[in-house]
């Protein structure tokens, strides 16, 4: 019987993902409106590189972590405790909650200890979003050591119609020692200058924590992927070769409409959602790939820049083609926020490694905000070499890049600001005093001290 159910499975492999979605954080609540969750991050042994057990760090025993999973309007709960042997904290990348409850570096949880992370998920932001870790100055680390998840907020009744199955795609990348464990060089050694340089990139691409998985789509069908870039450093230009791609959405949900794209450029934390449609032939094949995109300053920009590299095997099922859904041409109404009735510009300036000519310090306020009112941010890099601002606890809508309008109006939480560019972005600090991290949202630059603190008051 077994055998015989195996055997089943085998046949119909051929047709079915290989791409395995993390899954789901159960909630412990039957309260209506209620998620209430318990996540542990844990040392644990895993092979990160496929065939290499080796000590990691994991929430719940996997990487990636689960996915939580909610809708607009739920209070969610997070029972956390911290069984690492050094501090953490987990920051829910994008949310709007209060600051106490962000996981910034201000807030750290001693290991051994436990908390419990609230907020609630306002209307109106349903998207795709993620957490991981905010420690002082070992972000990265415990990020290259298996800590991320993704955090999926739905609205109740979304524009797109139910018919569309949707994948979640976790883009990450790490390099390894022979043992399979996560190389990290001596920060004074040239590689480990490098790594500081340009972030931390590896070798190795898994999506889900999987190499090379296999996404199967029949003739016609449309998928609805969620991506989500979590690498520390690596920037990801998306495309399916010989296919349009449909842009329907990015970090903070949906776009007003779709729009067709043959590429992505998606920075570091960084999230898109695509509608792929099956245009190619029953039996046919095709790949999710990244493009070469060039963010590096030229002294330190890796030999192979100039690569593509496949993501995702797309895989067309032999039966016959399906009646594509229709899409709608209307996703949902995004207003945009009035430039008008703007109560104060800042300027935010990237330099290798600092903010405003300063490294990060804890114990300084370095812009301050007051509640309710908007704001212009202009962020310039004054360097060779890109480097994606994020700011947290409010979403913003670009205004800008080099003073061209930005055609598409969307909610984004982070943007890649090109080297020598300048990027304008409007801003409204609508609720919740405290104090919020900005940040390059390379990894390493994070933790050597791109970063700064708005306080709202
Ligand atoms: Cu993704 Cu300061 O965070
Ligand atoms: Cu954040
Ligand atoms: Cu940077």
């Amino acid at each position: 019987m077994i055998f015989a159910a195996l055997l089943g499975v085998l046949s119909v492999s051929a047709q079915a993902d290989t791409l395995a979605a993390p899954p789901v954080l159960k909630n412990l609540s039957t309260a209506p409106h209620i998620v209430e969750v318990t996540l542990t991050a844990a040392p644990a042994r895993l092979a990160l590189l496929p065939g290499k057990v080796t000590d990691v760090f994991a929430y719940n025993g996997r990487v990636p972590g689960p996915t939580l999973d909610v809708q607009e309007g739920d209070s969610v709960i997070v029972h956390f405790q911290n069984q690492l042997p050094e501090s953490t904290t987990i920051h829910w990348h994008g949310m709007h909650l209060a600051a106490n409850m962000d996981g910034s570096p201000l807030y750290p949880i001693a290991p051994g200890a436990r908390t419990d992370y609230v907020f609630k998920v306002g209307e109106g932001k349903a998207g795709t979003y993620w957490y991981h870790p905010h420690v002082d100055k070992r972000t990265g680390y415990q990020v290259a050591k298996g800590l991320y998840g993704a955090l999926i907020v739905r609205a109740a009744k979304s524009p797109l119609p139910a018919a569309i199955p949707e994948k979640l795609l976790i883009l990450s990348d790490n390099r390894f020692g022979p043992d399979g464990s996560p190389d990290f060089p001596d920060p004074n050694s040239p590689a480990g200058q490098v790594d500081m340089e340009n972030g931390r990139e590896g070798p190795v691409m898994f999506v889900n924590g999987q190499v090379g998985p296999t996404i199967v789509i029949k003739s016609g069908e449309v998928q609805r992927w969620r991506v989500i870039n979590a690498s520390a450093a690596r920037v990801y230009r998306l495309a399916v070769p010989g296919q349009t791609l449909l842009w329907v959405g990015s970090d903070g949900g949906l776009f007003e409409k779709p729009e067709a794209v043959q590429d992505i450029v998606l920075a570091n934390s960084e999230r898109v959602e695509l509608l792929v449609r099956g245009t190619g032939a029953p039996g046919s094949e095709a790949a999710l790939v990244t493009l070469p995109y060039d963010r590096y300053d030229t002294h330190t920009r890796p030999a192979d820049w100039n690569q593509s590299h496949d993501l995702v095997r797309l895989v067309y099922a032999p039966t016959p083609p399906v009646t594509p859904v229709a899409i709608p041409d209307v996703l949902r109404p995004i207003p945009a926020l009035d430039t008008t009735q703007v109560a104060a510009t800042k300027v935010v300036t990237f330099t290798q490694g600092l903010i405003n000519g300063k490294a990060m310090d804890m114990n300084r306020i370095d812009l301050r905000s007051r509640l309710g009112t908007t704001e212009i941010w202009e962020i310039d890099n004054l360097v060779g070499m890109d480097h994606p601002f994020h700011l947290h606890g409010f979403r913003f809508q670009v205004l800008d890049r080099n003073g061209v309008p930005e055609r598409v109006r969307r909610w984004k939480d982070s943007v890649n600001v090109p080297r020598h560019e300048t990027v304008r972005l409007i801003v409204n600090f609508d609720d919740f005093a405290g104090k919020w991290m900005f940040h390059c949202h390379i990894l390493d630059h994070e933790d050597e001290g791109m970063m700064g603190v708005l306080e709202t008051y």
